[in-house]
């Protein structure tokens, strides 16, 4: 059976909204000034360039080319584990830090619907007019708090988020996805998220053209010092874009807690980390 989308005027959200107010509690650590400054700062992102601050590359700030790469990400990155899924175009699907909307676009026609949340409204509103209802039906935007996911309890088969959690100024907000993902997944449901694995490997790659083989020998906590100190962009200096690393055993551990079976595997480029993995059926 195809499950419908839950429609953001309609009484059964209203219901669940309430619900999921009294449920959810704000994990420790979460703060009220990190949650402002992350939606203050990605709207300041969103009205100045947003295909640029969404993909940085110099290439991707055009339109078209943009939506490609979102369609690339989700084929090289996404698919494999939407595939492990059984029907998932009767299911949905939730984005964390959904942004223009490219990967859900990308994604559109492998689920019955896919939701997609973002801290700032300004880029909602960006995503909203670049992916009208009237061509994507199944595709619904809606801002969130930047640490929790508005949804009731089993409600997806597949959590997704990705260049998201490598931008989170507190280690706080990230595991308070993870748990919240943990939640909105159903039984045997899957999840992929791109995560700052502090793994060696420098984020400078790309800025500053050191050798390759020096490269598993740069810290990343290094490497995002020194790009606070490189970068002259205020926006691209703040650590609600340099984001915070954290060990892998860290992240295992926290995946491990939510109550989630999973990994912790290597992006293409090496650069982040994926935490892949399912909830127990
Ligand atoms: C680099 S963009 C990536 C957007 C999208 N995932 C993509 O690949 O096209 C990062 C997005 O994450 C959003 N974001 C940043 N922190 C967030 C948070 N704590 N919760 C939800 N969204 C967040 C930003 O507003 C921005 O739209």
């Amino acid at each position: 059976m195809v499950q419908p989308s839950l429609r953001h005027d309609s009484e059964e959200y209203a219901m669940c909204r309430r619900q999921w107010s009294f449920r959810v509690n704000r994990r420790p650590g979460v703060s009220d000034s990190d949650l402002r400054r992350m939606r203050d700062e990605w709207d300041q992102r969103a009205k100045a360039r947003p295909l640029h601050y969404n993909s940085p590359s110099r290439q991707a700030g055009e339109e078209q080319i943009f939506f490609e790469y979102g369609r690339r990400h989700v084929e090289q990155e996404l698919l494999g584990e939407v595939q492990k899924l059984e029907r998932p175009e009767q299911k949905r699907a939730l984005e964390i830090g959904c942004g223009m909307g490219r990967l859900m676009r990308a994604l559109a026609p492998h689920f019955a619907s896919i939701d997609g949340v973002d801290v700032s409204p300004a880029m909602i509103k960006e995503a909203r007019s670049h992916n009208p209802s009237i061509e994507y039906p199944t595709l619904n935007f809606q801002a969130n708090d930047g640490s929790s996911l508005p949804f009731p309890d089993g409600r997806f088969a597949f959590v997704y988020s990705m260049g998201v959690l490598t931008h989170l100024p507190s280690r706080a907000i990230l595991e308070s996805y993870v748990v919240e993902t943990a939640r909105v997944l159903e039984p045997g449901g899957r999840f992929k998220l791109e995560v700052p694995v502090e793994s060696g490997w420098g984020r400078l790659s790309g800025v500053i053209p050191y050798p390759r083989a020096v490269k598993p020998f740069v810290p990343s906590f290094a490497s995002r010092l020194a790009l606070r100190i490189y970068k002259t962009d205020p926006l691209k200096r703040s650590d609600t874009y340099i984001g915070k690393g954290m060990f892998r055993y860290r992240l295992k551990r926290i995946m491990r807690d939510a109550g989630l079976e999973g990994a912790v595997a290597d992006t293409q480029q090496g650069r982040n980390g994926w935490l892949v993995g399912r909830k127990p059926a």
